[in-house]
C-alpha cells in the first residue's frame, strides 16, 4: 500500500497540531511497510495509545481555551476512537491473525484521520490562533 502523504491542505493553522498529525501519519506509515512481525503490531498499538492520548489532550485543550463551540461533539470523535482502538488491540491479543489485523488497522487509521482532519480539525481552523500551542510540544 502506499504511504500516506501530508500534504498543505491538511494543514489546521496551529504548528503543534499538524506536527502531531503528521506524527500519527508516520506511525500508519511503519504499519504499511513493516507488519512481519507480532512486534510490529504491539509497537503501533503502543504507539497509537501513546500519541493519541497527548495530541487529543493537547487540542481538547487548545479548543477549550478558545471556547470552541463544538468542543463537546469534537471529544466524543476522540472518545469513539480511543474505544476503537481498546476494541481492536483485543482482538488482536484474542489471536486474531497478524496481516487481518494490520490490514483492518490501517484502513480505518488511513480513513479514520484524513477524514477527522479534512473536515472536524478543518472547522476550528481560524479559531484556534496560530500561536496556540506553544506549551505540550511534541517533536514528532
Ligand atoms: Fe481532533
Amino acid at each position: 500500500m502506499e504511504h500516506l502523504q501530508w500534504k498543505p491542505e491538511y494543514s489546521v493553522g496551529v504548528p503543534v497540531l499538524d506536527r502531531q498529525h503528521r506524527g500519527l501519519i508516520r506511525i500508519i506509515n511503519k504499519l504499511t511497510d513493516e507488519t512481519e512481525s507480532d512486534g510490529m503490531i504491539d509497537w503501533v498499538f503502543d504507539q497509537l495509545e501513546a500519541y493519541t492520548r497527548e495530541h487529543f489532550a493537547t487540542e481538547e485543550r487548545l479548543l477549550e481555551q478558545y471556547d470552541y463551540p463544538d468542543l463537546a461533539a469534537h471529544r466524543k470523535q476522540h472518545r469513539n476512537f480511543e474505544q476503537w482502538l481498546k476494541a481492536v488491540r483485543m482482538t488482536w491479543r484474542s489471536g486474531a491473525p497478524r496481516d487481518q489485523i494490520a490490514a483492518t488497522v490501517s484502513a480505518f487509521l488511513r480513513d479514520w484521520l484524513i477524514r477527522h482532519i479534512l473536515s472536524s480539525d478543518m472547522a476550528y481552523k481560524g479559531v484556534v490562533g496560530t500561536n496556540g500551542g506553544t506549551e505540550g510540544q511534541m517533536e514528532a
